[in-house]
C-alpha cells in the first residue's frame, strides 16, 4: 500500500509535468535561496508517509527543474527521453537490479548484450568490438583509456594492471583542438597526467606519434559540431602504432543517418569509441556507451573474479567490462528506446533535430544584427549579436523569456550563443518560438 500510494502520486505528478512542459517556462524560476529555504530542514528524527514525501518533494522542487526534457531546450548538449525509455527507467528502479553480473540480474545482463549488438549496428562499428554501458561519455572515455593503457604498455612488455604506472614507460595523449574537457578529466583519472596531453593541429599528429601513444579524434565538437578528418588520419596514426580513440558523445550518431554519416567517414577504423545514450538517443540520464576493438585489452583492464561472486560461464557478466561494481541496469531504457523508434525512427529523429538547428540559425540570421558564427554541420550552431556584452544580454533575455533555453560559449575569442538541438520532441513550432524569442531580445537589449 505504501508503494502504491507513493508510486501513484509520482505517476500523477510526472504526467502533469510532462503534459505541462509545452506551456511552462524552460528556465528554472526558483532562486537558489528559495530552493535552499524549501529543502533545508533539520535531519528528520522520525519518518513520514511515503506519498506525502513525494508530494512535498515535487512542491519543493517546483520552479527548480529545468525544462530540459522538453522541445524548447537548446542549452549545452542535453536530450530528453522517449516515452518507452522513461517508462523502462521506472521499471529499472522498480526492479532495482544490481547489474554487476548475470547472476545479480539475468534479464539486465541479457538486455545489455542485445543493446551492445544493436548499438554497434546503428553506429556502424565493428561487430566484434566489446562494449560497456556506463554513466556517460565521460566514463566511456575512462573505460576506453583503461583498455588503451593496457594495450600500449603491454606492447612494451609492461603489465599495467599488475605493475602500475610508477616506473612504466610514459604514455602520451595527443588530441586536436576540437577535444572536449572530458578528455582532460579522463587523462587525470586514468593517471596519464595532463602534462602528457598535447593539443596539436591534425596535420602534426602523425609525426608526433612516438612510443606508447593514444590519439583522441573528435566526432562532433561541443560548439561547432565539427569532425576531425577521421578517414584520413586514423590509418596513418595506427600505422605509427598509436591507439586511436573517438569522442563521439553526440556526433557518433551521425552514423545512424544516411544524410550525415559522411561526416564520420572512417570512424569504424578507430580502436575505441565513446558516445552517449542520454544525449541524442533520448534515454534518461545516466547512460553512455564505450566500445573497444581490442576486447582482450578491454577485459584485461577491468575483469575481476572473487569467490563470493557467481560468475557466468555462458552469459555476459558486466563486471568484466565496466569500471563500476554495483550499477544501474541501464540497458532497459536503451533497449526500449531502440525498439520504440527503430532504425528508421532514430534516423528521422536525428535528421529532424538537424533540420530544426538549421531552421533556427537560418531564420535568426535574417534578423538585423545577427551574425552566424557557425552554421550547423549537424545539430548545433552558433550566433553572435555584435559586442560580447550584447551577445550575453541577448542570451540572458532569451532564457529569461522562458520561451527557449540557450547557453553561451567563447568561439575564436568571441562570445557566442550556442544552440544544440537533440530532443526528440523539438518541433518546427518550438524552433519558431526560439527565433521569436531571439527577435524579441534584439529589440530590448
Ligand atoms: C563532445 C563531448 N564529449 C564528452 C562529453 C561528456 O559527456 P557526458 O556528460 O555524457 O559524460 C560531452 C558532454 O557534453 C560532449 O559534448
Amino acid at each position: 500500500m505504501q508503494h502504491r500510494n507513493a508510486l501513484q502520486t509520482a505517476h500523477r505528478i510526472a504526467l502533469d509535468y510532462i503534459e505541462g512542459l509545452d506551456q511552462s517556462p524552460v528556465l528554472a524560476t526558483a532562486s537558489l535561496s528559495e530552493l535552499k529555504g524549501r529543502f533545508s530542514m533539520p535531519l528528520p528524527e522520525s519518518g513520514m508517509d511515503a506519498a506525502t514525501v513525494i508530494e512535498e518533494l515535487a512542491g519543493q522542487a517546483q520552479g527548480g527543474v529545468l525544462g530540459s526534457s522538453g522541445g524548447r531546450f537548446f542549452g549545452w548538449v542535453i536530450g530528453g527521453n522517449v516515452p518507452s525509455s522513461l517508462a523502462a527507467d521506472w521499471l529499472t528502479s522498480t526492479w532495482d537490479q544490481a547489474a554487476v553480473m548475470y547472476a545479480t540480474g539475468p534479464a539486465a545482463a541479457v538486455v545489455e548484450e542485445v543493446c551492445g549488438d544493436w548499438l554497434k549496428q546503428l553506429l556502424g562499428l565493428p561487430q566484434k568490438a566489446s562494449f560497456a554501458l556506463v554513466t556517460g561519455c565521460q566514463m566511456a572515455h575512462v573505460t576506453c583509456f583503461l583498455a588503451a593503457r593496457h594495450r600500449v604498455l603491454a606492447n612494451l612488455g609492461w603489465d599495467v594492471e599488475r605493475q602500475g604506472l610508477s616506473g612504466a614507460p610514459g604514455i602520451q595523449v595527443l588530441a586536436t583542438n576540437l577535444h572536449h574537457g572530458s578528455i582532460e578529466r579522463a587523462v587525470k583519472m586514468v593517471g596519464l597526467g595532463l602534462d602528457n596531453l598535447h593539443t596539436l593541429p591534425a596535420e602534426s599528429l602523425v609525426d608526433a606519434v612516438s612510443g606508447p601513444t593514444i590519439v583522441v579524434l573528435q566526432a562532433g565538437d561541443i560548439n561547432s559540431g565539427l569532425f576531425d578528418d577521421l578517414e584520413r588520419w586514423i590509418p596513418q596514426l595506427q600505422a605509427r602504432g598509436a591507439w586511436v580513440h573517438i569522442d563521439g558523445a553526440f556526433g557518433l550518431w551521425a552514423q545512424a543517418t544516411n544524410r550525415y554519416k559522411h561526416l564520420a567517414k572512417g570512424v569504424e577504423l578507430a580502436d575505441s569509441w565513446a558516445t552517449d545514450g542520454h544525449k541524442w538517443l533520448n534515454v534518461p540520464y545516466d547512460c553512455g556507451y564505450a566500445f573497444v576493438r581490442d576486447s582482450e585489452a578491454h577485459r584485461a583492464s577491468l575483469s575481476h573474479r572473487a569467490s563470493y561472486l557467481s560468475h557466468a560461464d555462458d552469459a555476459r557478466d558486466q563486471i568484466d567490462w565496466n569500471p563500476d561494481w554495483s550499477r544501474r541496469a541501464r540497458g532497459f531504457s536503451t533497449y526500449a528506446a531502440i525498439r520504440e523508434l527503430g532504425r528508421e525512427g532514430i534516423a528521422q529523429m536525428l535528421e529532424r533535430c538537424c533540420d530544426m538547428a538549421q531552421l533556427i540559425v537560418s531564420e535568426a540570421s535574417k534578423l538585423e544584427g545577427v551574425e552566424v558564427l557557425a552554421a550547423p554541420v549537424l545539430n548545433q550552431g552558433m550566433l553572435a549579436f555584435g559586442e560580447d556584452s550584447r551577445t550575453e544580454a541577448v542570451i540572458a533575455h532569451v532564457v529569461a523569456s522562458g520561451e527557449a533555453f540557450v547557453t553561451g560559449t567563447t568561439h575564436e575569442g568571441r562570445r557566442a550563443m550556442r544552440l544544440s538541438v537533440c530532443n526528440w520532441q523539438t518541433t518546427r513550432r518550438d524552433a519558431e518560438r526560439c527565433v521569436a524569442a531571439i527577435a524579441a531580445a534584439l529589440t530590448s537589449v
